[in-house]
């Protein structure tokens, strides 16, 4: 299993983190490719939680080599945060790789991302706030701060003025703060610079030279398919390309080096942020599965919007993925629901029937979600273990998802637990040959 490539099928927040941590286990080296630390993942160990926000998951696993890509925006004050955590809870952070030609999140990116929100005024995207989308900008526009940057103060500070020059309208109510003085700004990102050295280098050509080994590399996404700033719901994305294609541009391998897709997906839908959402439950039950399934942001700590699950979005997500396996995770949420609902297409507001996500984004603000029912479960799974442990209502539930998203499921979350998991038919025993 060399190349393999993890991606949400959905708005985010599927548990990513949590594959991608079964994946690693297995793994040489797993490499993010996208995002920053809008992003979050909970990960579950012998009842500790960890929470990263920048660094790959599989840093839990000894000697794994945990890469930041060139494609992720990195805010250094977070990732030296997490560094440090690491360090006290007694994991050795030496795996750690950041490409030399990641972007950084500077000070001014978050602020000009809250100025651009307000302006926006109800309009408003609902970023985390992060400074994502400026920075992506400034990539964009040439005026981005690399890590490499960090390693040369001159370089710095004239990278840091001119990336400042264009922006001074949109700062103005930010001039008295002193994190936006040049002097000091670059006196901090020198520091920071110290801090990293150590972690930076050619990351592309490590992931290469794993590759040219046999070895397997995890290609770790962050965010959703529905939030690609290309193929989701514009201008309710995040600033970065979560698709699976995007991971090689983001670490740097070519596409023949990608041999699996493995799309993440709840067994219901969430959302955060403003957007549309046709599955989206505003009453009691949405209230219930949000509860339940302790939907709030491991970022921003908001609550996730929730709805069922959208097969028609789920569908768009394997075909622009092209997956080649679905993770579903927490099924155990929806015990006790009954009956469970699904959306199979959407109805338009001029009564046509949708069966693929429409193109033109007023077309899918108004549309509205046609669903089956199917019966739901009483009994708890979380103890499940096997598919054959299942009641027949989740299997059917299941065996419904993937012929209707033409993957196959291979593994199911029962729960938050690393040990929560139901391996699918022969997908272990695949992943252990491989
Ligand atoms: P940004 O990525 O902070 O610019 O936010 C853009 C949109 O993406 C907002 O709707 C966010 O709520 C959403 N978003 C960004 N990161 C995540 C994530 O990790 N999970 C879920 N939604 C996210």
């Amino acid at each position: 299993m060399p190349g393999i490539v993890i991606v949400g099928a959905q708005w985010g927040d599927e548990g990513k983190g949590k594959l991608t941590d079964l994946l690693a286990e297995r793994a040489d080296v797993v490499v993010r490719f996208q995002g920053g630390n809008n992003a979050g993942h909970t990960i579950v160990r012998d009842g500790e939680e960890f929470k990263f926000h920048l660094i790959p998951s599989g840093i839990l696993y000894p000697g794994k080599t945990c890469v930041v890509g060139n494609g992720v925006v990195i805010d250094p004050a977070i990732f030296i945060g997490e560094l440090d955590g690491l360090r006290r809870r007694g994991i050795d952070p030496s795996g750690l790789r950041i490409s030399a030609n990641a972007h950084l999140i500077m000070p001014y990116h978050v602020m000009l991302d809250t100025a651009g929100e307000a302006k926006l005024g109800k309009l408003e995207i609902g970023t985390t706030k992060r400074g994502i989308g400026p920075c992506y900008a400034d990539k964009a526009a040439r005026l981005g701060i690399r890590v490499q940057d960090l390693l040369d103060a001159k370089i710095l500070r004239k990278k840091i003025m001119a990336a400042l020059e264009p922006k001074q309208q949109m700062l103005r109510p930010f001039l008295r703060d002193p994190k936006l003085d040049l002097h000091a700004m670059t006196e901090e990102y020198l520091r920071y610079g110290h801090r990293l050295e150590p972690f930076i280098a050619d990351t592309a050509r490590l992931c290469w030279d794993a590759l040219d080994a046999g070895r397997t590399v995890i290609f770790e996404g962050a965010q959703g398919t529905l939030l690609d700033l290309d193929h989701g719901t514009y201008p309710f994305v995040t600033s970065s390309n979560p698709i699976a294609g995007a991971a090689c541009v983001g670490a740097g391998v070519g596409p023949a080096d990608i041999d699996e897709v493995w799309g993440v997906a709840k067994a219901y839908t969430t959302r955060v942020g403003a957007g549309p959402f046709p599955t989206e439950l505003d009453d009691q039950l949405g209230a219930h599965i949000r509860e339940r399934g302790g939907e709030r942001g491991t970022t921003t700590g908001r609550d996730r919007r929730t709805g069922w699950l959208d097969l028609v979005a789920l569908r768009y997500a394997a075909r622009l993925n092209r997956l080649s396996a679905l993770a579903i995770t927490k099924l155990d949420v929806l015990s006790g629901i009954d009956p469970l609902r699904v959306a199979v297409r959407y109805r338009s507001s001029e009564g046509a029937r949708l069966d693929e996500l429409p193109y033109h984004q007023s077309v899918l603000h108004a549309a509205e979600a046609e669903y089956e029912e199917l019966p739901g479960f009483e009994d708890e799974i979380g103890a499940c273990r096997s598919e054959a442990e299942l009641p027949t209502e989740a299997r059917d539930y299941l065996d419904f998802v993937s012929e209707h998203a033409g993957v196959a499921i291979r593994l199911v979350g029962v729960g938050p637990g690393r040990e929560q998991v139901i391996w699918m038919g022969e997908a272990e025993r695949h992943l252990r040959a491989a």
